[in-house]
């Protein structure tokens, strides 16, 4: 604390960071919460020092910590309306539980028990834990696919606008995994057209929100979930839920975000995401630009080697996002699973890889040696690894197209029974199979299983692993037994 000065001090307004500060400074010693009751952060030795200081002794609880137990300072309002003025939202909500906590709480604000929503089924698996926790009935929308990478190149307006009428909204999320953007515009032009709100799950692209007119928002979305910790700086864990009011209303979002909030966020998490959006306000400008010159600058020069090809501009319609450097390899002959291993193995493991692909996602904390000593790296590695140029396979977490047979609702509280994989053909999934990375559902519940999602988890498993069902070795899946 004493090496860094104080926000007080400084030339920019942080006033959750503030309060952290203050209240750290003032050494409390609570007769509340937190448990570790702040000993780790003081001089004096303290139980179990050797593995717990390190770790906690950063920590500082909302309640009864940064803020008073009645909160009666409004820290964490003021931090909110700040992130809000900043992308240009009329409120949100600093969330401690990942944008799955935001992507559950948006899709309940535009969702009702039994009626149909227009998903997009390449959405993250939380979008579909939010499926059963609402009891709403999917209509599925999709991306359209390259016809040679097959990987997402965004998701068209005209999606929406071939859904039934009766839906309650429409859930998308851009970037995707790979980068590529959706036309929000488009998309939310085509809700709105309807009278129903636009949720873009934007997880992977907090940093748009900061770039004039890039955001979900400014490009009309009514709510858009970010991540704090993925292309931002904020710590593990951190995300926001912003709107524009008009078809979402503010105390709809705020009873859904409470509906599956902690009653104890971390004053510390809260802090770095109030933190993260003083610095872009201050420093942002020259450090988005420059980041953005680097991924240009590395895509350029992976471009230029032999057969690599990257998603960029060029090849994907809506454009893509300015941090994610995505590498398509069949025409190099490398495995883009052996280049995963490599660069893990020096310390760089990327984002994502499967044999024809490997995703990098690159912040505003690479800097321009990094980024040219990592180019280097890949690119030699890519050469070592070299060999007969191939067709691309189609990675069906992007291609799969599965039938409803019931709400994910009804098919998680249905009576279940377990039966081997291989002999589940036509029958109905209580469960997930979802291969992580990307975190995408092969398999959900009340969808129908086929040979080719039994085929794809196999696959998924052989190269990495399949969670989120309730047998690891994959051979034996809960079904549906009677509703
Ligand atoms: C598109 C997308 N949305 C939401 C999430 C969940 O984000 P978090 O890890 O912040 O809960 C992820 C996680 O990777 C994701 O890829």
């Amino acid at each position: 604390m004493s090496e860094s000065p104080s926000v007080d001090q400084q030339d920019f307004d942080a006033p959750l960071v503030a309060a952290w500060q203050r209240a750290m400074a003032a050494a409390r010693r609570p007769l509340q919460i937190p448990g570790h009751k702040n000993r780790y952060a003081a001089d004096a030795p303290a139980l179990g020092d050797d593995l717990l200081r390190s770790l906690v002794r950063d920590d500082l609880p909302l309640q009864g910590g940064v803020d008073d137990n009645a909160f009666t300072h409004h820290y964490l309002a003021q931090a909110e309306a700040l992130w809000s003025a900043a992308v240009g939202a009329d409120h949100c909500r600093f969330l401690v539980g990942g944008s799955s906590q935001g992507n559950i709480a948006a899709l309940s604000t535009i969702t009702h028990p039994d009626r149909p929503v227009a998903v997009d089924r390449t959405s993250h698996r939380s979008t579909h834990a939010a499926l059963v926790i609402t009891g709403a009935r999917p209509v599925w929308i999709y991306p359209d696919l390259d016809p040679e990478f097959r990987l997402p190149i965004g998701i068209p307006a005209a999606d929406l606008q071939g859904v039934s009428a009766d839906v309650t909204g429409c859930f998308v999320t851009s970037p995707s995994y790979v980068g590529s953007l959706s036309d929000v515009p488009g998309l939310a032009a085509a809700a709105h057209a309807r009278g129903i709100p636009l949720v873009v799950d934007q997880a992977w692209g907090a940093h748009l929100g900061f770039l004039p007119g890039r955001g979900a928002l400014a490009q009309g979305a009514d709510v858009a979930v970010t991540s704090v910790h993925k292309a931002l700086m904020g710590y593990s864990q951190t995300a926001v839920l912003s709107m524009r009011a008009g078809l979402v209303g503010r105390g709809q979002l705020d009873r859904c975000v409470d509906l599956v909030a902690t009653t104890s966020p971390s004053g510390t998490l809260l802090a770095s995401i109030d933190a993260t959006r003083a610095v872009l306000e201050r420093d942002g400008g020259a450090a988005l630009d420059r980041t953005m010159e680097l991924v240009t600058g590395m895509r350029r020069r992976l471009s230029a080697v032999p057969g690599v090809v990257v998603l960029d501009d060029s090849n994907v319609p809506g454009g893509v996002d300015p941090f994610k450097v995505s590498l398509w390899l069949p025409r190099t002959g490398a495995s883009g699973v052996d280049l995963n291993q490599r660069l893990w193995d020096l310390g760089h493991g990327p984002e994502s890889a499967d044999r024809d692909t490997l995703v990098l996602t690159m912040t505003l904390l690479d800097e321009p040696a990094f980024v040219d000593e990592v180019t280097d790296c890949l690119i030699a590695l890519i050469e070592e690894g070299r060999g007969e140029p191939r067709a691309g396979a189609s990675a069906a977490v992007w291609s799969n197209e599965p039938e409803v047979v019931v709400t994910p609702r009804e098919a998680f509280f249905a009576s279940r029974r377990r039966i081997p994989l291989a002999d589940a053909i036509g029958e109905v999934s209580a469960e997930q199979f979802c291969p992580y990375p990307p975190g995408i559902p092969l398999l959900a519940p009340g969808e129908r299983v086929t040979q080719e999602t039994v085929d794809a988890i196999a696959i998924a498993g052989r190269v990495g692993r399949v969670a989120y069902c309730s047998d690891p070795t994959l051979r034996t899946i809960e079904v549906v037994d009677s509703l």
